[in-house]
């Protein structure tokens, strides 16, 4: 792979440069970067009082310098009153005393920066908190004033104004408008808690580029946009309809998608190239691969969520077609496409792979017997060969914290337990997304399992002690131990990261293989047939020897069902 550290070394001096356009136009660092998300409040306690901090994400810092990543996307850590997870943002300059201190983030990205691993953080302009100045500061002065203008709010329909200005529902259930006692109603597309900004007020705009620039002076090396595809809104556009509460933006509506955002966009590139070293913006936007790719033109953000890849059932035929559509439409506007398998809003991939359930972010429906078809052993064999799959790709990769232990999906956490409001809204007919924000296992035989001195916001499985980070390590074959490989493999096999894939298998093959050119050259098969695979001497790989499989195989060398392999050759 070609991350090169010596060449772009994160350097701390936030400094700005004009040639940093022309070093870009040579490639990024994030083309075939892994970027490894940390869930803030789950990875690790630093002060005991049962939720993850930045002291205690600095403290594990060695752990994912060892492990093999290259850069750590952080959720929000922003002061908030956590109505969504910290997605619903008070203060965009201040950490929330929750994670920590302004001071403990400087030592973050410091100590970051020595281990060679770069800072991407989470910006979330949807929306902010109803907690923020701005917000509380449009209640106070009522209808028809500025305060209000820098918002979505609108009189009601009806007789009395009664009803909601449009039938526009939240993302997380119910209707996406909230009235106050003065009788304006204003938009959320989320929370009532995270009212919706307006984006075609000049003050937003502003008051965004200024938020950017303090934390790249900071120097952070990138920003993971939350729900990029949502800034701009057509209102007079005809209701959409409804396409289910945990739709993210799947159906064609008025509020997602819309051409404006695209300006936005391409402002934020403009400031990102004042910085060198090179800064890179992540879209997060549950759009289809064709309208993905206007978010990472040239003059756009740098890489998107290939989320496409993460819905993609377990069938070969199925990945091979999302695999050469990403690849297509990222080559058309020559960005890097990305991989990505889990994160905090869905259903963790060592149980959805067995399950059968879709990556569709929102958790399992409470009368859902996912948890009866989640079986253990099949979905963390399908996991571990996803994570091959994953990392032989080219592009960037992003992993969620955990899955280079194979954590299952959480399904049976107490209703009194959850905090997503997904389960509130939709009155527990959706159980959310708790299931896969467990926190981490570290060590021990009790909970939290060296997660923290103290308790965790969320209770673990009595079961997660044989997942801990320390009992992986003893276990040659563990799951943690096939991340570590495939993640130096990676590295030092120049064939992997960014470049070329050519299939070796037909379209219709229950068994993936594809060769990723080079000297040597390194071959990936992935059996999601039902069979044992010839692969070796067969017609697929010919003479390759094997460099690492994600479970052995069998003893004359086929390739048995639910596992994938490397080969060089
Ligand atoms: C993004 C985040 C999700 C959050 C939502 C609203 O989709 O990943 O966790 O709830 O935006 O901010």
């Amino acid at each position: 792979m070609s991350l090169r550290r010596e060449a772009t070394e994160p350097d701390h001096d936030g400094g700005r440069s004009p040639s940093a356009r022309a070093r870009q136009a040579q490639g990024s660092w994030a083309r075939d970067a892994v970027i490894y998300e940390v869930y803030v409040r789950s990875f690790a306690d630093g002060d005991g009082d049962g939720d993850g901090d930045l002291l205690g994400l600095v403290s594990r810092l060695e752990y994912l310098a060892d492990l093999g990543v290259d850069a750590l996307w952080l959720t929000p850590f922003y002061r908030s009153p956590m109505a969504d997870g910290g997605y619903d943002v008070a203060d965009y300059r201040a950490v929330d005393p929750l994670f920590g201190t302004l001071e403990d983030f400087d030592k973050l990205v410091a100590a970051a920066h020595e281990r060679g691993l770069r800072v991407v953080i989470d910006v979330v302009p949807n929306h902010c908190s109803s907690e923020h100045a701005w917000f509380r500061a449009a209640v106070a002065a009522g209808p028809g004033s500025p305060e209000r203008a820098r918002f979505h709010f609108r009189p009601g329909r009806g007789e009395t104004g009664e009803l909601p200005p449009n039938d526009w529902w939240s993302v997380f259930g119910g209707p996406a408008w909230t009235r106050l006692a003065d009788g304006e109603w204003y938009l959320h597309l989320f929370a009532p808690e995270q009212p919706d900004l307006n984006w075609t007020h000049p003050d937003v705009a502003a008051e965004f580029a200024d938020v950017l620039r303090f934390w790249l002076d900071r120097g952070v090396d990138g920003l993971r946009v939350d729900v990029a595809h949502g800034l701009i809104k057509t209102f007079g556009a005809p209701d959409p309809v409804e396409g289910g509460v945990t739709d993210f933006g799947g159906a064609e509506t008025p509020f997602f998608d819309q051409d404006g955002v695209h300006r936005i966009y391409r402002d934020w590139r403009s400031i990102l190239d004042e910085y060198a070293p090179e800064r890179v913006a992540v879209a997060e936007a549950w759009v289809p691969l064709d309208r993905l790719a206007r978010y990472v033109r040239p003059d756009e953000l740098h890489q998107a969520f290939n989320f496409e890849f993460l819905r993609t059932p377990w069938s070969a035929p199925e990945y091979r077609q999302t695999i050469d559509a990403s690849l297509r439409a990222m080559a058309g506007v020559g960005a890097p496409t990305t991989w990505v398998m889990s994160n905090h809003d869905v259903i963790r991939h060592a149980s959805r792979l067995a399950a059968g359930v879709g990556g569709e972010p929102g958790g399992v429906g409470s009368s859902d017997d996912a948890t009866a078809r989640a079986d253990r052993a099949l979905g963390l064999r399908r996991a571990r060969a996803a994570a091959l799959l994953l990392l032989a790709l080219p592009g960037s990769a992003y992993l969620y914290q955990g899955e280079e232990l194979g954590l299952p999906e959480v399904f049976d956490l107490p209703p009194e337990a959850r905090q997503d409001p997904i389960f509130a809204r939709t009155g527990g007919a959706l159980a959310g997304r708790d299931g896969c924000r467990v926190p981490l296992p570290w060590s021990g035989s009790d909970p939290p399992y060296g997660f923290g001195t103290g308790s965790s916001w969320l209770p673990q499985p009595p079961e997660w002690a044989e997942l801990s980070v320390d009992a992986q390590r003893e276990r040659p074959d563990s799951t943690w131990a096939l991340y570590r490989r495939a993640l130096r493999l990676r590295r030092d096999l120049g064939a992997l990261g960014d470049g070329e894939l050519r299939w070796h298998s037909e379209p219709d093959s229950a068994v993936l293989v594809f060769e990723r050119p080079g000297a040597p050259g390194v071959v990936c098969a992935v059996n999601l047939g039902s069979e044992a695979a010839a692969i070796i001497d067969g017609s697929l790989v010919m003479d390759g020897s094997l460099v690492i499989a994600s479970d052995p195989l069998t003893p004359d060398g086929l390739l048995p069902p639910d596992v994938a392999a490397w080969f060089t050759r």
